[in-house]
């Protein structure tokens, strides 16, 4: 197996079933009721040279978790990229440093192209619109964990992925994840012009799952179980876009009115964040804050033992993590968010 995670191609089930394994056994730690320090002495790089405030934060977080430390670079400006160093070079040297590398960058092909110049295992933590297969396995965790919560079943399910289809890196690859499973209905609602590419359409059909495909939320549905909401990505808009793309009308607004008219008491509201909250942007909607449907910010918590078990299955050391567990020392809120559900 290469030792790399680029895309959800190149994941077995076999594996993606082991790591949510190996995710459950770090909640302890994620939960900061558990130290463990089995990638003592490790050093992780994280190169991100696009936006990013949870994926950076949270693969830094896990890290640090498992007992490494981690030197970071954000931005084109203050690299040698800036100078002129091709993604071969670059490799070459940060390898030489560091024991795993994580690295978002604008370009589609980019990290595996960076991947290709170094056998220290590469993480892609989002290249361009192409993937992004960390986000897609902790939205797979959410999912199997929201589920079991309600006591349903995955096969089956009814999936409504919504947004910017096209460019939403997340939904290519969670599409591409789910693809793998028992045959469920996914719904696409996307803006014109924003719809999710065929070649995914096609993959997924491919596989048994029943594919509808809508350009508005404001029509009737079959029961929901999930809503994914995506961002418009309008960094990635061609000029053209710009001017013919309107982005979301108001029908695209996921909040409350939506989930009480459209949807049930168990549906699970999933965005990969960060979601637009100024005026007019009609993303994801801050009037469900509090909802206990919205399962927002217990899917950036289980950022952390997801990313966990990727760099504890990648550097070997997925048997070790109990070896020295011991009881943290510090003081924790019970809950981290003032608005987070009781269940
Ligand atoms: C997303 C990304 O960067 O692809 N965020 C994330 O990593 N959780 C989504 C976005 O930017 O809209």
């Amino acid at each position: 197996m290469s030792p790399h995670l680029l895309s959800v191609d190149t994941l077995s089930r076999d594996y993606i079933d082991h790591l949510l394994h190996v995710a459950k056994r770090m909640e302890p730690i994620a939960q900061r009721r558990k130290i463990t320090r089995v990638l003592e002495g490790a050093v992780l790089g994280n190169l991100f040279f696009e936006a990013s405030t949870r994926t950076r934060i949270s693969f830094n977080a896990a890290f640090c978790r498992l007992g490494g430390t981690v030197c970071d670079t954000t931005g084109f400006t203050f690299s040698s990229m800036a100078k002129g160093e091709s993604l071969y070079d670059t490799s070459r040297v940060i390898g030489g440093y560091v024991d795993a590398i994580v690295m978002r960058h604008p370009d589609q092909g980019s990290v595996a192209e960076f991947a290709s110049a170094t056998n220290v295992p590469v993480i892609n933590g989002g290249d361009g619109p192409g993937e992004h297969p960390s986000q897609a396995l902790l939205d797979f965790y959410t999912i199997n964990k929201e589920f079991t919560r309600l006591g349903k079943p995955l096969a089956g399910a009814h999936i409504l992925m919504t947004g910017d289809l096209k460019y939403g890196r997340t939904v290519h690859s969670l599409i591409k994840l789910l693809a793998r499973y028992e045959p469920m209905h996914i719904t696409l609602v996307a803006p014109p012009g924003l719809e999710m590419p065929v070649e995914l359409i096609e993959l997924v059909a491919s596989h048994g799952h029943r594919i509808e495909q809508r350009d508005s939320l404001d029509e009737s549905f079959e029961p929901i179980d999930v809503v994914y909401a995506t961002r418009i990505q309008k960094e990635r808009f061609t000029d053209e876009m710009l001017e013919s793309v309107s982005g979301f009308t108001p029908t695209f607004n996921v909040g409350r009115h939506f989930l009480n008219s459209r949807c049930t008491p168990q549906t699970i509201v999933m965005h990969p964040l960060p979601r637009d909250s100024r005026p007019g942007a009609n993303d994801l909607n801050v009037d469900l804050n509090g909802d206990p449907r919205l399962a927002i910010f217990r899917q950036t918590d289980n950022g952390i033992p997801v990313r966990m078990a990727i760099f504890a299955t990648l550097l070997g050391v997925d048997h070790l993590i109990e070896k020295d567990m011991r009881d943290v020392g510090w003081k924790t809120p019970t809950r981290v968010g003032v608005d987070d559900a009781d269940f």
